[in-house]
C-alpha cells in the first residue's frame, strides 16, 4: 500500500484537503480554508522557518499532511512545533510513521533540540504514536466550555459595576479604534506586556507590532465588538476577547484574557469575561470554548466560578534531541 503513496512539498491547491482532514480529525474544532490560509500566508518566513509537506495517494489526493515551524512567541532557532495528520481512512497503514521518519532526517540536519506537539487525552492512537516516538509529556491544558444561554448575567452584574466604581472603564476595540488613532499600538503594548506572564513552555519572545497587526488585528477571527478592553484613564489595563469560529459561528473561542500586573486582584479579569459572555448571549451564541494551562490556577478559578465545564485535557509533549 505504502508504495503508492508519494510525499512532496505542500502547494496552495492542497489547502482544501488539509482543511478536510483537519475537520475529520478535530471535529470539535472545525476550521476553514480562509483561516488556514491566513495562518500560512501571514507567517513571517523572513524570520522563522516553516516547512509544509503532504502525502498523496494514486489519485493524487492528499491523504496526510505535516508542517513544522518556529512558534513566533517561543522563538528558538533549534526548537519547532509539529503538526502531523493522517486522513482517518488512511491511518494505521504506515503513512504517519514514514512521514515522521522523513521529518526526523530534516530535524537532525537542522541541529534540532526540541520538537513540540500535542494531543487530546482521549485521542488514544495519537498518544501512542507520539509516546512511541520518544516524546515526553511536559504539561497539560484544560479545555472548558460555557453554555452561554444558561449563564445568568444578573448573578454577576455586581462584578462589573464594582470595577467601574474603582475608576476602571470597560470598552471595546471597535469603540477604541473609532476614538483613537493609537488604539492598535496601545493594544499591542498591553498584549505583549501581559502575555509573557502566562505559563508558557519556554521563554516568551514577543512578536513585532507588524506581526501582531497581521496575525491578530487582520485575523479572519477578529470580532472588534467582542474584544473587551479595561482602561484606567487612557491606560489599557486588561483585555479579554472572543475569536470567531468561521466554521461554526455559534461556538467561538475565548482569546487571551490578561490584566496588567499592577491592576490584578481587583476583579478586572472577571468583569471582562462577563462582558464577553454578555456579548455572546446577545448574539445567540451557544458555547464559548476556552483552554487554560493546568498551572494557571487564577484563570481556572475564574472560569470555574463563571460556570465553564471542564473537557478532556490537551497534553503537550516534547521530544528532546541529544
Ligand atoms: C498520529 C497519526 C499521525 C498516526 O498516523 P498513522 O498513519 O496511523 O501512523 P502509522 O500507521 O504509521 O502508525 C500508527 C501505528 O500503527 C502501526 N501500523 C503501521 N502500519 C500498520 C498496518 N498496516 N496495520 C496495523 N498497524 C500498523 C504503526 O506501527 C504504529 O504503531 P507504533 O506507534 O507502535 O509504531 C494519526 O493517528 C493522526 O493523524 N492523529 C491525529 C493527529 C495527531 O495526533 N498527530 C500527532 C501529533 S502531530
Amino acid at each position: 500500500m505504502l508504495k503508492n503513496i508519494k510525499f512532496r512539498e505542500f502547494k496552495v491547491d492542497d489547502l482544501p484537503f488539509l482543511v478536510n482532514i483537519s475537520n475529520l480529525i478535530y471535529s470539535d474544532y472545525p476550521t476553514t480554508i480562509e483561516e488556514l490560509e491566513h495562518w500560512f500566508s501571514n507567517y513571517d518566513h523572513t524570520k522563522y522557518l516553516m516547512k509544509k509537506y503532504v502525502a498523496t495517494n494514486e489519485q493524487d489526493e492528499v491523504v496526510a499532511y505535516s508542517y513544522y515551524y518556529h512558534e513566533p512567541i517561543l522563538y528558538h532557532p533549534h526548537k519547532f512545533s509539529l503538526e502531523l495528520e493522517v486522513h482517518p481512512e488512511w491511518q494505521k497503514q504506515g503513512i504517519g510513521s514514514h512521514f515522521y521518519n522523513l521529518l526526523l532526517k530534516e530535524w537532525i540536519t537542522l541541529n534540532t533540540l526540541v520538537i513540540r506537539t500535542d494531543a487530546r487525552e482521549d485521542h488514544k492512537d495519537s498518544l501512542s504514536f507520539i509516546i512511541n516516538r520518544g516524546f515526553k509529556e511536559k504539561r497539560r491544558s484544560w479545555e472548558s466550555r460555557l453554555n452561554v444561554q444558561e449563564f445568568v448575567l444578573d448573578d454577576f452584574a455586581q462584578a462589573v459595576s464594582q470595577i467601574q466604581q474603582h475608576g476602571i472603564e470597560i470598552t471595546t476595540l471597535a469603540e477604541e479604534v473609532r476614538k483613537s488613532e493609537t488604539a492598535y499600538e496601545k493594544l499591542y503594548e498591553h498584549h505583549t506586556t501581559t502575555m509573557g506572564d502566562m505559563p508558557l513552555p519556554d521563554t516568551y519572545t514577543p512578536v513585532s507590532y507588524e506581526e501582531f497587526f497581521k496575525r491578530v488585528i487582520k485575523s479572519p477571527n477578529l470580532l472588534p465588538e467582542a474584544f473587551f478592553i479595561a482602561k484606567a484613564g487612557e491606560l489599557y489595563v486588561g483585555e479579554s476577547y472572543l475569536q470567531a469560529s468561521k466554521a461554526d459561528p455559534t461556538q467561538p473561542y475565548q482569546g487571551l484574557t490578561a490584566v496588567r500586573r499592577e491592576f490584578r486582584g481587583k476583579g478586572i479579569a472577571t468583569a471582562l469575561k462577563i462582558k464577553v459572555i454578555e456579548f455572546a448571549q446577545k448574539n445567540n451564541y451557544k458555547t464559548i470554548k476556552t483552554s487554560n494551562d493546568s498551572e494557571n490556577s487564577s484563570m481556572l478559578g475564574i472560569n470555574q466560578r463563571l460556570g465553564f465545564v471542564r473537557q478532556p485535557a490537551w497534553i503537550e509533549f516534547e521530544k528532546e534531541f541529544v
